[in-house]
C-alpha cells in the first residue's frame, strides 16, 4: 500500500471537543485506546462528513495509532468515507441476492436519474452514489441505505419515491 500520508506534509486537525468527548466515552467500552480507532473514525466522519488525511492524522495521534494501521482499518471498512461526499449516501448492494434480483438495473435508473456513476457526487452535493457488499437483508433484496436508513424490495419506482423524499427535506 502506498504511504500517500507519510510522503507529505500533512499535518494532523485539531479533534473537536464533540469528537473527543465521544472518542473517550468510545474508549471506556475496550480494553485499551487503541481499539478504538474504528469507532473514533465513525465519529470523526459523524461530524465533519467523511475522514480526510488531517483528521485521519489527528485520531492516529490522539490514540497513538500508527497512519498506516489505521488508513488499513479505513480502507477495510467500506462505510468509512476517505473522500469527500454528499450530504445522503446512497450505499447501494450489490451482492449475489441483490444482484439476482435487479441491483444492476436499479444503480442504471439511478445513474440516469441522478447523473452519477459508483463513487460520484451530483453536483448539488445532495447524493453520492456507492455500491456495498450484502447488507444483511438479503430476504428482501434489492436493498440499500441511504444514510443509516435501510430500503428494501426495491424498483425503480421505489427509488424516485426515496429520492424525491430526501429533495423535499433539503
Ligand atoms: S445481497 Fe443485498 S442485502 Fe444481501
Amino acid at each position: 500500500m502506498t504511504n500517500i500520508i507519510a510522503s507529505t506534509a500533512l499535518k494532523a486537525r485539531q479533534l473537536t471537543e464533540e469528537e473527543i468527548h465521544e472518542i473517550e466515552h468510545e474508549k471506556t467500552h475496550y480494553p485499551y485506546a487503541q481499539a478504538v480507532g474504528l469507532e473514533a473514525l465513525k465519529i470523526v466522519q459523524k461530524y465533519q462528513g467523511w475522514v480526510s488525511d488531517e483528521s485521519l492524522l489527528a485520531v492516529s495521534e490522539y490514540l497513538d495509532i500508527p497512519p498506516d494501521d489505521l488508513e488499513g482499518v479505513a480502507t477495510f471498512f467500506n462505510m468509512i468515507f476517505r473522500r469527500p461526499v454528499g450530504k445522503n449516501v446512497i450505499l447501494l448492494c450489490d451482492s449475489v441476492a441483490c444482484w439476482m434480483l435487479g441491483c444492476d438495473d436499479l444503480k442504471a435508473h439511478i445513474t440516469s436519474t441522478l447523473g452519477i456513476d459508483y463513487g460520484e457526487t451530483t453536483e448539488d452535493d445532495m447524493f453520492t452514489l456507492i455500491p456495498v457488499p450484502c447488507l444483511g437483508d438479503c430476504d428482501k433484496a434489492p436493498s440499500m441505505m441511504v444514510g443509516r436508513e435501510l430500503y428494501r424490495n426495491l424498483t425503480n419506482e421505489k427509488i424516485d419515491q426515496i429520492i424525491a423524499g430526501y429533495k423535499a427535506k433539503a
